[in-house]
């Protein structure tokens, strides 16, 4: 099963994403979290990207592209994958759509967690992130066990540096403007998908069991 997680920054793509990696057994794919492990890491890559994300713009699609089509061509890829943060542009969707149809495959699902902005700036404040494993909380909807611990794998957790009321901003509106019209590529397609994410986490995982099948 392939799946493509869409929505605004923090509409909880990622929280699902994790969940739905687990129950049906594929990798979950964040670029996110590969440019923030590469940032961590120091390598070049990661000194690219975090010039665009520290703005709340986008890493240039040359940098996303060819990591994403590297990574779904991996061995643990091969019954399915949930793409989370990928695709974000028209041309990364055609990207995607272009390298599955050389090997006569295509996407299954395009799931969009749809989320007001208005909650969204709440939520951001109080997310914390653990920039290891990846792993993500919030501070009153998922606290970790132990304040500042990942329950996960024992490291610290982190207020992102992008999560900073003016960043979530600019990426809201990075977000309308080049992201949103994905919701379109995808309904053409006839494998858009949405689900109300202003439920409570568990609720908005039901809905998206429902709709993959159990
Ligand atoms: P990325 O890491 O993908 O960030 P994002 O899209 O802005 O999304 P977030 O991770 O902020 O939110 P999320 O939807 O995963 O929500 P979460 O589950 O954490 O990308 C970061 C940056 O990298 C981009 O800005 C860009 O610069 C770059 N980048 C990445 N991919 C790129 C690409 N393809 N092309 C170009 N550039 C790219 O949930 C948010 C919070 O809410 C958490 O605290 C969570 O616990 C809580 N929460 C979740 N669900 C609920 C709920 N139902 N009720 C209450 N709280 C909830
Ligand atoms: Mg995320
Ligand atoms: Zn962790």
């Amino acid at each position: 099963m392939k799946i493509i997680m869409l929505g605004a920054p923090g509409a909880g793509k990622g929280t699902q994403a994790k969940r739905i990696a687990e129950k049906y057994s594929i990798p979950h794919i964040s670029t996110g979290d590969i440019f923030r492990a590469n940032i961590k890491n120091g390598t070049d890559l990661g000194k690219k990207a975090k010039e665009y994300m520290d703005k709340g713009a986008l890493v240039p699609d040359e940098l996303t592209c060819d990591l994403v089509m590297d990574r779904i061509q991996q061995d643990d890829c091969k019954n399915g994958f949930v793409l989370d943060g990928f695709p974000r542009t028209i041309p990364q969707a055609e990207a995607l759509d272009a390298a599955l149809g050389k090997i006569g495959e295509k996407m299954d699902f395009a799931v969009d967690v749809d989320v007001p902005d208005e909650n969204i700036v709440n939520r951001m404040g109080g997310r914390r992130a653990c920039l290891s494993c990846g792993a993500t909380y919030h501070v009153v909807f998922n606290p970790t066990k132990e304040e500042g611990v990942c329950d996960a794998c024992g490291a610290k957790t982190v207020l992102r540096d992008d999560d900073k009321p003016e960043t979530v901003q600019n990426r809201l509106k990075v977000y309308h403007e080049q992201t949103q019209p994905l919701i379109d590529y995808y309904k053409k397609q006839d494998i858009l998908k949405s689900v109300d994410g202003t439920q409570p986490m568990d609720a908005v995982f039901d809905a998206i069991v429902g709709i993959l099948g159990a």
